[in-house]
């Protein structure tokens, strides 16, 4: 397939290496423009491109970059991508360590409802709810004992299948959590969120969360507020809570 991935940080990067690695064609772009990709994209077979090339003539774009710049991307171009085109949406809402508060989203406190909203196109989210860290050394072929799962969420059953299948290529089993709008059960301060959790604990724990946000909204608020608090002082601590959780 081809591949437009949108941000070169820890996950962007981690993307374009695995992807160009499985034979796919892969650009990669950043908000600084190709010349800062270009030894990147040498050292890993990729392209080095703008937004809008990673955008263009593509089958899969991913959108890894921090909740609070998800506006500045080129909605028209969006607009414009082929129905068919499955875009991505990794990214997750830190107001109080990164992106700040923004007023619109905490009207939903959906995540990816908002990012929905602001790129007018039909999004899957998924990778969201791994860590950096997990991503890069968790991978298991399938049928391995140690193989844990992804939530995917997403309005779209043919592109949510897509996304199935480029979770399995990285080593996961795919989860379907169900809508864009039941996405918050995958998103920061949800009880599966990088977790790295097998397939049936993964499954268990989204069935007991039902299906009523307005019930459980506070709850994975305040479980967020308080990792976000434990990051500022040691992250180290906030990832080995994860596991025991
Ligand atoms: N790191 C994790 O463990 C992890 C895990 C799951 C999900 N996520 C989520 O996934 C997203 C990416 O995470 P990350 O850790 O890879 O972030 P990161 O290391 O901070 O990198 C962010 C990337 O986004 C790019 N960017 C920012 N604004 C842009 C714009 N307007 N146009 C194009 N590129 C833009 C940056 O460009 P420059 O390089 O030019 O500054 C940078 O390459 C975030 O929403 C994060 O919360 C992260």
């Amino acid at each position: 397939m081809k591949i437009g991935i949108i941000g070169s940080g820890a996950m962007g990067r981690h993307f374009a290496s695995k992807f160009a690695d499985l034979g796919h064609t892969v650009s990669i772009a950043n908000s600084r423009g190709p010349a800062s990709l270009q030894q990147f994209a040498a050292e890993t077979g990729t392209e080095a491109a703008t937004v809008e090339e990673a955008m263009s003539d593509k089958d899969v774009i991913i959108v890894s970059i921090p909740q609070k710049n998800v506006p500045e991307l080129p909605k028209p171009l969006f607009a414009k991508l082929p129905k068919g085109v499955v875009v991505i949406d990794t990214c997750n809402y830190y107001p109080d360590i990164r992106d700040g508060v923004i007023p619109e989203l905490e009207q939903s406190g959906i995540d990816s409802l908002w990012v929905q909203e602001q790129l007018g196109v039909p999004l899957v989210k998924v990778f969201n709810s791994i860590t950096a860290e997990s991503i890069t050394t968790l991978g298991r072929p399938k049928g391995d004992n140690d193989r844990i799962a992804l939530a995917v969420s997403g309005d779209n059953a043919k592109k949510k299948e897509t996304a199935f299948g480029l979770v399995e290529a990285l080593g996961f089993d795919p989860f379907d959590v169900g809508t864009i709008a039941q996405s918050w059960k995958q998103q920061p301060g949800s009880s599966i969120y990088c977790r790295d959790l097998r397939l049936a604990e993964l499954k268990k724990r989204v069935v007991a969360m039902g299906d009523d946000w307005s019930a459980m909204r506070e709850a994975i608020r305040e479980e967020h507020r308080a990792n976000m608090a434990l990051i500022i002082v040691d992250y180290a601590a906030y990832l080995k809570s994860l596991k025991e959780d």
